[in-house]
């Protein structure tokens, strides 16, 4: 996998044996134990790790939860209620599972956001951050799906809002909208062929998201990591084996993100849900305001920042869309934002128009949060299709260490230490 020469010498006859028919330990040690890893990488380098026991705990108490609950429009509801009563230990696993998408979530918009900071993007590793896309579209899907699944009052009128997205496509064709519509729903509304068919996918996509994680792995460690400076491993001085470095790094940040999820899953589990969630679907109640979860708002934003329905549709996958690009858009030659004062402040404000529309999503479609979601979509789209290129061509950027481990001594004070020649 890393594609580099391998440093492993089997050493008894067991694994010499191993290694002549299935070379596990070797792989192992070449992509895990002994793989070169940037020597400064910070605590953003750990949220990878974070998300992969993030997607194990996913699995794992979604498979024991679906040999519990029910996939009917009559049963669904009461089959969650029973979990959450009867069946041992079921309000934990299911409260695990609940938090679980929100601390994914958590965890994959740090994972992002570091590595736009970081242009981690950049050459070479365009494939692996379109890779890190299609899994975070891949998320979303699933964590839709799994959504509808309670069958409450926000699973209901949730997917029949986002279903309904489909019948703005009417207005290119007339008819195909709603076709679709019909064929995705399998009825003339949500009802129970769209359960039945939303649980068997949502119990199949984390797998996909597994094996896309996987190539997502493979992609990276084929350049290997980037890191805070943004520069290039120019030799081992550079570099640490990822084992016991990296491995107690990352089991560290794992056990403090384990604490922060025990907090919402022991103090506040519904913190996080909303309380429509627990009455039971009705399609003949309407409830006063249909909200997604909190990792959704944003785009629920964007889609209605404007009037016209196919447009704010067009917008909001847009704003996924987008993100492929990506690669292409930032014409700097230097990789990482800490050296580049321009970007950098332009960074900030792209987080800032992100937590802003998370904001207006929450709020009814009017006055000032209509106001500030529409500003946050401008700015959304002219961060990457205007102010990455540009930036990038015109924007002085601070003079780059030489190498990562000058970098490191510097930082650490030891600037003028020079190893021996
Ligand atoms: C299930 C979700 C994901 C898992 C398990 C995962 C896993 C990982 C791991 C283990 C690493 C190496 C450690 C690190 O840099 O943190 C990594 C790096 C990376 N990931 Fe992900 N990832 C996920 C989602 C994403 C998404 C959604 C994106 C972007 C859209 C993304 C983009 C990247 C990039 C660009 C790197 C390289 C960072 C660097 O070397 O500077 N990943 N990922």
């Amino acid at each position: 996998m890393s594609g580099g020469h391998s440093t492993y010498t089997p050493t008894n006859g067991f694994t010499k044996w191993l290694d002549s028919r299935l070379p596990l330990i070797r792989v192992m040690n070449d992509n895990v134990t002994n793989f070169p890893t940037p020597k400064n990488l910070n605590y953003w380098y750990t949220f990878g790790a974070i998300l992969t026991f993030c997607l194990a705990v996913q699995l794992v108490t979604g498979i024991v939860l679906a040999m519990h609950y029910v996939a009917s429009a009559d049963k669904a509801f009461a089959s969650i209620e029973y979990i959450m009563r009867d069946v041992n230990y079921g309000w934990l696993i299911r409260y695990v599972h609940m938090n679980g998408a929100s601390m994914f979530f958590l965890a994959v918009y740090v994972h992002m956001f570091r590595g736009l900071y970081y242009g981690s993007y950049k050459a070479p590793r365009e494939i692996l951050w379109i890779l890190g896309v299609i899994i975070y579209f891949l998320m979303m899907a699933t964590a839709f799906l799994g959504y509808t699944l309670p069958w409450g009052q926000m699973s209901f009128w949730g997917a029949t809002v986002i279903t309904n997205f489909f019948s703005a496509f009417d207005q290119v064709i007339p008819g195909l909208g709603s076709g679709v519509l019909e064929w995705l729903r399998g009825d003339f509304a949500v009802d129970d062929a769209a359960v039945k068919r939303f649980f068997a996918l949502h119990y199949l996509l984390p797998f996909v998201i597994a094996g896309v994680v996987f190539l997502h792995i493979w992609a990276l460690h084929v350049p290997g990591n980037n890191n805070p400076t943004g520069i290039d491993v120019k030799g081992p001085q550079d570099t640490v084996p990822f084992h016991p470095y990296y491995t107690v790094k990352d089991g560290f940040a794992t056990a403090i993100f384990m604490m922060l999820f025990a907090v919402f899953v022991f103090y506040a589990p519904n913190y996080l849900g909303h309380p429509d969630n627990y009455v039971e679907a009705n399609p003949l109640v309407t409830p006063a305001h249909i909200v997604p979860e909190w990792y959704f708002l944003p785009f629920y934003a964007i889609l209605r920042a404007v009037p016209d329905k196919l447009t704010g549709v067009l917008l909001m996958f847009g704003a996924i869309g987008v993100l492929f690009f990506v690669p292409w858009l930032d014409w700097s030659k230097v990789r990482s934002a800490s050296y580049r004062p321009v970007f950098r402040q332009f960074f900030v404000l792209f987080v800032i128009a992100c937590l802003a529309l998370g904001w207006a999503g929450a709020q009814p479609a009017e006055g000032a949060a209509l106001l500030i979601a529409q500003v946050g979509t401008f700015y959304y789209f002219i961060f990457f299709i205007f102010i990455m290129p540009v930036v990038g061509l015109w924007e002085t950027p601070r003079k780059l260490p030489e190498s990562i481990a000058k970098a490191v001594l510097a930082k650490n004070g030891h600037a003028a230490v020079q190893p021996a020649q």
